[in-house]
């Protein structure tokens, strides 16, 4: 028993050391680890800043949809998150779709509607590459998921480029970001101070503005994260609450036989049943 749990310790010691050290011996490979920012839906009963997920969709709208796709997000889905009803339908009759066929068989363009998806900006992944040096910028809908560090990564990612240090080369179109695995990423810094207006006065800086698309995309790939913690606090306290009964009335069922004792006094002339033959007689 002393044994096996020497030897449960010592691994979970030495596993916990391999782990924080191969974090920091593939640095240029995996990108620098980045620091943890307190969001508030990190936290065990924390949820979404709304204001934040308007001001983020905001600046997705005006900076990243120039690149990025959004393909599993629909005009609908953000009603009653970030905008209302009519604020949406408004942002969606700005773009026209191609809808069809008509009665003469003819594909028609008309404004969107609630039920159409972000428009993408490239038509397909090899317009994308073209006008990107080659690099596909990936659909940001799940991208908070997709990336280990989640919303701390991409934070750190957009917040992080700088000069490369002294003796790092970097190729004609890349951008230096210690970030990034590798180091060099295709995509130029794109938010900077004052990028973006924000229609309630919210400082325009270059952290707010980061902070506020990070929160939106965390919103677009975990939509369920307000109700999911809700439901979980709910399903906590009944579970606790039908745990305490059930433990009474396991109690209550159980009293008479485990208060019972049992005794047997044995008498003089007792021979015990399979024992060594009594000599006395
Ligand atoms: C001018 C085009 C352009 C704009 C604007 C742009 N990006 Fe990118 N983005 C790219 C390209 C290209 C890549 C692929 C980079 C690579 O693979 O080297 C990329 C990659 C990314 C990645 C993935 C990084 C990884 O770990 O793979 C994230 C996250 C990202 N962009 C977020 C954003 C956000 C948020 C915005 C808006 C603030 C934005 N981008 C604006 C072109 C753009």
């Amino acid at each position: 028993m002393g044994a096996s749990v020497v030897t449960a310790v010592g691994s979970g010691i030495g596993l916990y050391y391999l782990e924080k050290n191969s974090a920091h011996a593939n640095m240029e490979a995996d990108g620098l680890h980045p620091p943890s920012y307190p969001f508030p839906q990190k936290k065990l009963f924390g949820t979404f800043d709304h204001a934040s997920i308007r001001r983020g969709f905001q600046v997705f709208k005006e900076v990243c949809s120039a690149c990025h796709s959004l393909d599993l997000v629909y005009w609908r889905n953000l009603v009653g998150v970030a905008y209302s009803e009519d604020e949406v339908r408004v942002m969606a009759e700005e773009f026209e779709y191609t809808d069809g066929p008509n009665d003469n068989g003819e594909m028609f363009e008309r404004p969107g509607k609630l039920t159409d998806p972000i428009p993408r900006p490239y038509a397909n992944e090899e317009a994308a590459r073209a006008a990107n040096a080659g690099a596909l910028p990936p659909d940001l809908s799940l991208i908070t998921k997709a990336r280990h560090g989640g919303v701390d990564y991409i934070y750190a990612l957009l917040t992080g480029y700088c000069d490369p240090p002294a003796g790092v080369e970097i190729r004609e179109g890349l951008n230096y970001n210690p970030y990034f695995p590798g180091g060099s990423i295709a995509m130029a810094q794109n938010i900077f101070d004052g990028v973006v207006e924000f229609e309630d006065g919210t400082p325009n800086t270059a952290s707010q503005i980061t902070k506020d698309v990070v929160t939106f995309l965390n919103w677009a790939a975990e939509p369920e994260l307000d109700d999911r913690k809700k439901i979980g606090t709910k399903a906590i306290l009944l579970f606790s609450i039908l745990t305490a009964i059930s433990l009474w009335v396991k109690r209550n069922r159980w009293h008479t036989l485990k208060s019972r004792k049992i005794a047997f006094n044995p008498p003089s002339n007792w021979k015990k049943p399979n024992g060594p033959p009594s000599t006395k007689h």
